[in-house]
């Protein structure tokens, strides 16, 4: 057969000549020709061809550096990196400030004590008594938390003067809030006396017990003389 060939194609090649330059060509010549085709042909690829090794490389290459990048220089995607007065240590975040006595009291005396006595704590003469340089402001603290938490009614004298009005109680305050408000008055507008604990608040309301009558100041006198 295979020595067959070389005469076959060489007698069709003279006859092909012979008929025409670009006549059609013999069954066996133009499967020759379509195998010479098919093989230098590519391979036959299927329709999603995988992701090209290189490129792998390159993508991973590119995200290790970009995460690199961002690493050093994203500033750990905070809002305030370009904020000048930001502090090392989150100084947006707020600190929860430590309950300050005096401060507290400040505002609860606004709330419920200057109405009478003034924000000067100067009181109003003939009918509210001044907290400054008050004897009753200064001196025995448990004095001054019981009346407080029960009121007081009847005459009074204080810095020489005399006072016969009634002041509200003050017993659904906590110990906490009593003791700031009377830490309060004690420095406030020059006065000097130390701070009140709750401690001392927890104990006059113990020593009240269920008693619910304001004192007369003379009553509160006669338990705590100055
Ligand atoms: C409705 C008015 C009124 C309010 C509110 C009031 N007081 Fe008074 N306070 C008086 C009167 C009136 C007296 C005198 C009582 C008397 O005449 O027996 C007095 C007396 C006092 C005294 C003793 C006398 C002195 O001047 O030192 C202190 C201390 C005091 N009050 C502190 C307070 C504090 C603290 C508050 C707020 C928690 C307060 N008061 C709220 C009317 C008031």
């Amino acid at each position: 057969m295979s020595e067959d060939k070389p005469k076959k194609s060489s007698s069709k090649k003279t006859r092909n000549s012979e008929k025409c330059e670009f006549g059609a060509l013999e069954d066996s010549a133009l499967q020759n020709v379509h195998a010479q085709l098919m093989r230098e042909k590519h391979e036959p690829t299927e329709k999603e061809s995988p992701v090209p090794m290189f490129l792998i490389f390159l993508f991973a290459g590119m995200m290790f550096w970009a995460g690199g990048y961002l690493t050093r220089y994203s500033g750990n995607f905070r809002g305030d990196v370009f904020d000048p007065n930001w502090q090392p240590g989150g100084g947006a975040v707020k600190e929860e400030k430590p309950w300050d006595p005096v401060e507290e009291g400040r505002k609860l005396f606004a709330k419920n004590c200057q109405v009478c006595h003034q924000p000067t704590g100067l009181g109003v003469p003939g009918a509210y008594p001044p907290l400054v340089d008050s004897e009753w402001v200064t001196g025995d603290d448990t004095r001054i938390a019981k009346a407080l938490l029960l009121g007081m009614s009847g005459p009074i004298t204080v810095k020489g003067k005399q006072y016969n009005n009634t002041m509200p109680p003050f017993k659904r305050f906590s110990d906490q809030k009593l003791a700031a408000i009377m830490s309060y008055i004690r420095q406030a507008w020059g006065n000097k006396a130390p701070i009140v604990e709750e401690e001392t608040v927890t104990k006059a309301r113990e020593a009240i017990g269920s008693r619910s009558k304001p004192w007369s100041p003379a009553e509160l006198l006669k338990e705590h003389p100055f």
